[in-house]
């Protein structure tokens, strides 16, 4: 079997530990990556131990009372604190999901391991570039087109137009399933990934959009559309509970279809 490594200077040595805080009566332990390139060096691992009983449920609970109590240096992106605004993605305890909405009793094991998201290059600690995921979002134009002139009042869909969109709107452009992607993680720059292929199906789902031949033809591209496998790591591990994979499978059934 073939057995990738990282490059020596990539792989994490142990870092600092910073023990229970006196009187702890439920300890847990989060082992966090960090890495700050203007420090230079290798990536390293902190371990703090942090009483449960003095912490807030959530992952994204025990980030901020770190940063705000233990360590300021660690250094994290966080906004809505309600699963929102896609900001703080993360792989914790082995799987890509949000900080702020996945509950410390449910990571798996002793410890709390937290990574940034695989595959993408770290600004610092938790946080990566996603300049080329939001280049590629642009890519898709997100926005509705239409040709026939404006109406008096809104452009109208009937309920069961409405409820197509249901499933793909949902969508808070995390990332969490495009760095699961296998097909991704080795194509990134030209294949466009479980997120925004989600959203591209978004425009094309909606009844009011008359730009779906023109979408239709921006995505038929071996690259862009057609290095998705379906191997569903992305589906799995979508923090919203949605389908990345099935949209996709829809937009290659609406390519295959108008060509018969
Ligand atoms: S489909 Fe799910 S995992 Fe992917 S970007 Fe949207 S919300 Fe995040
Ligand atoms: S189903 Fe497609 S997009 Fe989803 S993880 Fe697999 S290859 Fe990637
Ligand atoms: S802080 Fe907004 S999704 Fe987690």
């Amino acid at each position: 079997m073939v057995e990738f490594r990282l490059p020596r200077e990539s792989e994490p040595e142990a870092g600092r530990r910073w023990p229970a805080p006196e009187g702890a009566r439920r300890p847990r332990t989060f082992r966090i990556y960090r890495y700050d390139p203007e420090a230079g060096g290798r990536p390293r691992i902190d371990t703090y131990v942090v009483d449960l009983d003095d912490c807030g449920p959530m992952v994204l609970d025990a980030l901020i009372k770190i940063k705000n109590e233990i360590d300021p240096s660690l250094t994290f992106r966080r906004s809505c604190r309600e699963g929102v605004c896609g900001s703080c993605s993360m792989n914790i305890g082995g799987e890509n999901t949000l900080a702020c909405t996945r509950a410390i009793r449910d990571v798996p094991g002793e410890e709390v391991t937290i990574y940034p998201l695989p595959h993408m290059r770290v600004i610092k600690d938790l946080v990566v570039d996603l300049n080329t995921f939001f280049e590629q979002y642009e890519s898709i134009e997100p926005w509705l087109k239409t040709h026939t002139p404006p109406p008096d009042r809104e452009r109208l869909q009937s309920p069961e137009e409405r409820a197509r969109l249901d499933g793909l709107w949902e969508c808070i452009l995390c990332a969490c399933c495009s760095t699961a992607c296998p097909s991704y993680w080795w194509n990134g720059d030209r294949y466009l990934g479980p997120a925004i292929l989600l959203q591209a199906y978004r425009w094309i789902a909606d009844s009011r959009d008359e730009a779906t031949g023109e979408r239709l033809d921006q995505l038929e591209d071996p690259y862009k559309l057609y290095r998705c496998h379906t191997i569903f790591n992305c589906t799995q591990t979508c923090p919203k509970g949605l389908n990345p994979a099935k949209a996709i499978a829809e937009i290659k059934k609406a390519i295959a279809e108008r060509e018969l």
